[in-house]
């Protein structure tokens, strides 16, 4: 038995910077969380100020140390996970960010997109990246900085500036200014990354007009990122992930056919696909799900982008709830027959639909509806989504889901987990640690240290709950035919 050594997580998310203390058995020690602002400039556009993100994920750090941790030398490594595409440049001499960073959920690129779909770009991005067009990227981000920020492009040329993901800007900032890399996990998410043959794809940055100075070294997720100084010790940075793929890693969907689905801001399904890059033809994106070496994986997935973010409105927007774990109770307290379809396509709708001009709606309104059926139409939203995205994933992968591997913070959710299993009349599985996401990071981390072998982790997986379907097939399907009727209502909204 090992003992005596502690590896941290450092989850930044899309809404909070966490840190995440496991033990040498990959328990969960501790978490310490922050939440930063959200910056909502303009309707659609979403920022984070990448500074307050780094004080707030070097804070949560130095809290768990404190509160947790006797010696600093028994921190064996550090794994990062993160919110992908957020995008973010930086000046390389001073490190100071020339604009806030431009969060994946931003839409103001969705013309830049258009775009490049007219000069017929399409086939050329998915056969490389194997991702749609969207704004949801990191590339028209990109884009738009050089475009917008005065003097930006110049300085870029120059090669006066660097871009990264959050990944890139936390070990940047941990190495003392030392490091710019990346993973393969979070490399993918750009739209410029050729993922069969594992580089930057310099057609794609021609054509984009990106200039390849810019853009970080790319490692697997298990490598040696660089070192953070604390207190005198050297903690190695020994795993990165993007947070999907990081759940799916957490989640030991290791093998060809294991998926997980994380509820977090956004839900994301991820299905391991193996070795071979396999295109969908049902509105799902291919991307790197395991980047380790000698075991490399692709992986299908559903990007939904909101979920949580539909709770937090709930809360911060209209006010009807104080905090998240009120709705189990709100939404079972509805016992009476309704036809109240909540569609959250705030930031228009990713998989499998696609749609940049959709926006939200409630349908089925009466006269009793009250604030407690919304809140229950609300939850019912993510599981509806989640079932769009089985359908298609289903449909490439050429075969049923049998049970549904579920992680994220929502999960705790009693009445979700029962719904979600009805609607989809599969079994959900919950684990016992809930933190998939970190805990992939730390797995990685621990790889990457040399503190576990891949074989020792599958030891460290336990089940918490399963939840099996009780609502008939008749009504899952009626009320999921509801809701296909509500999404097409909310399409093409925005001209
Ligand atoms: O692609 C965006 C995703 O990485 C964000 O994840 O957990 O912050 O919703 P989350």
């Amino acid at each position: 038995m090992k003992s005596g050594k502690y590896i941290i997580a450092l989850d930044q998310g899309t809404t909070s910077s966490r840190a995440v203390l496991f033990d040498a058995l990959a328990n969960v020690v501790a978490i310490e969380q922050q939440e930063f602002s959200q910056i909502y400039p303009k309707a659609g556009w979403v920022e984070h100020d990448a500074n307050e993100i780094w004080k707030t994920q070097l804070k949560v750090f130095e809290d768990l140390v404190a509160k947790h941790v006797e010696n600093v030398s028994d921190i064996a490594a550090i794994g990062i996970t993160n919110q992908r595409e957020t995008t973010l440049i930086w000046d390389r001499n001073t490190g100071e960010p020339i604009h806030n960073a431009l969060v994946w959920q931003d839409t103001r690129t969705s013309d830049y997109c258009e775009r490049l779909k007219r000069k017929g770009l399409e086939t050329k991005v998915r056969d490389s990246t194997g991702l749609v067009i969207d704004a949801y990227f990191s590339a028209t981000k990109i884009i738009w900085l050089l475009d917008n920020v005065e003097g930006a492009r110049e300085r870029a040329e120059k090669g006066e500036l660097m871009f990264g993901t959050m990944d890139s800007w936390l070990v940047y900032n941990l190495t003392g200014k030392k490091q710019h890399v990346t993973d393969m996990t979070n490399a993918s998410r750009t739209m410029f990354y050729n993922i069969q043959d594992h580089r930057w794809d310099e057609s794609l940055l021609k054509v984009l007009n990106i200039p390849p100075s810019l853009l970080p070294e790319v490692k697997n997720s298990a490598a040696h990122f660089g070192d953070f100084e604390y207190q005198g010790h050297m903690i190695p940075i020994t795993g990165i992930a993007g947070d999907q793929q990081a759940a799916l890693f957490g989640q030991q969907c290791f093998e060809a056919g294991m998926a997980k689905n994380t509820y977090g801001t956004g839900c994301f399904m991820l299905m391991n696909i193996g070795k071979e890059m396999q295109l969908s033809d049902n509105g799902l994106i291919t991307t790197v799900g395991i980047a380790l070496d000698g075991k490399f994986n692709y992986a299908l997935e559903g990007s939904v982008f909101v979920a949580g973010a539909a709770v937090q409105w709930l809360r911060d927007g209209l006010k009807i709830i104080e905090k998240a774990s009120e709705t189990e109770q709100l939404a079972k307290d509805v016992i009476e027959a309704h036809d109240v379809v909540m569609v959250p396509a705030f930031v228009g709708l990713g998989a499998p639909y696609w749609d940049m001009y959709a926006r939200g709606a409630v349908f089925g309104l009466t006269r009793d509806t009250n604030y407690k059926h919304l809140v229950k139409a609300t939850l019912e939203s993510l599981a509806y989504q989640t079932r769009d995205i089985i359908i298609a994933m289903q449909k490439d992968a050429g075969y049923e889901l049998k049970s549904l591997k579920v992680d994220g913070g929502a999960v705790a959710n009693n009445y979700l987990m029962q719904f979600q299993a009805d609607i989809l009349q599969v079994n959900v599985e919950r684990p016992a640690v809930i933190e998939s996401t970190a805990q992939g990071a730390a797995y990685l981390a621990g790889l990457g240290c040399g503190l576990w072998t891949l074989d020792e982790l599958s030891a460290y997986r336990e089940l918490d709950a399963v939840f099996e379907p009780v609502m008939k097939k008749e009504q899952a399907d009626k009320l999921y035919r509801q809701w296909q009727k509500a999404v097409k209502r909310t399409m093409n909204w925005v001209e």
